[in-house]
């Protein structure tokens, strides 16, 4: 059976203070979960190490993006060994909100999810049309091509996907569940890597996850919004 991932994406939001808040409420509602579900907070930069301190058994620690050399003269960015030594496991990588807004384009998703691969991280690789793809009926192919130019030489065992329409993401609008469930079906035919777990993520709430859960397809899901707010994001982590 695959792994089911609970992952929040918390972008840029949260100092310190409101991390170490969260998690006073947060680690106590998730203490009963099923041990098998995988909970993966992923904060911005600046609070990761609170995170990591606090994490223990509760959660995994991943950070919203990675550069692909290990170290360099390169202001802003951070590396895969940097993440390693604090014991960091996973990133995001690719997110929609890094295309649109910091010219992330296919090659450097891949080199930075090869590099993660590489430096023993496991990537999140974000893949999703956006409403004009969707409207003119190009999602498979739109999402094909990302998952074939990001996943060049990349290790299909050491890798989750998620695929986050865009039009669904901070709108309100999720896609239905039947839908995500033929798309996260289409993406694992297309790789032919059955054991990679697929997440859905676009407007996840704690109304529409036991249904999103139900979906044979959906491995789980990444969270934004709702996962800011640690009885919600608890409810979603504990799906019925
Ligand atoms: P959302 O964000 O849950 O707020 O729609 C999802 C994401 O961007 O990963």
């Amino acid at each position: 059976m695959r792994q089911k991932v609970l992952a929040g994406n918390w972008k840029m939001y949260k100092t310190h203070s409101e991390a170490r808040a969260f998690l006073d409420q947060f680690i106590p509602l998730i203490a009963g979960r099923d041990p098998k579900r995988t909970v993966i907070l992923c904060p911005p930069f600046t609070t990761l190490e609170t995170l990591c301190a606090a994490a223990g058994d509760h959660f995994d620690v991943g950070a919203q993006n990675l550069h692909w050399e290990p170290q360099g003269a390169y202001t802003g960015e951070i590396s895969a060994p940097m993440l390693l030594e604090m014991g960091i496991r996973h990133a995001i990588i690719g997110h929609s909100e890094r295309r649109q807004y910091f010219s992330e384009t296919d090659e450097s998703v891949n080199k930075r999810l090869r590099a993660a691969q590489h430096q023993g991280i496991t990537p999140i690789l974000c893949v999703g049309e956006g409403l004009t793809e969707r409207e003119d009926n190009e999602t498979d192919a739109w999402i094909c091509r990302q998952l074939d130019h990001g996943l060049e030489d990349a290790n299909l065992e050491n890798l989750i996907i998620a695929y986050e329409p865009i039009w669904a993401i901070g709108t309100g609008k999720t896609c239905e569940a039947p839908e995500a469930n033929r798309v996260i079906a289409m993406i694992r035919t297309h790789l032919g890597a059955s054991n990679t777990p697929i997440l859905y993520g676009g407007s996840v709430k704690p109304g529409n996850i036991d249904e999103l859960m139900t979906q044979p397809e959906i491995d789980g899901v990444l969270v934004g919004g709702a996962s800011l707010e640690a009885e919600s994001f608890a409810r979603i982590v504990n799906y019925k």
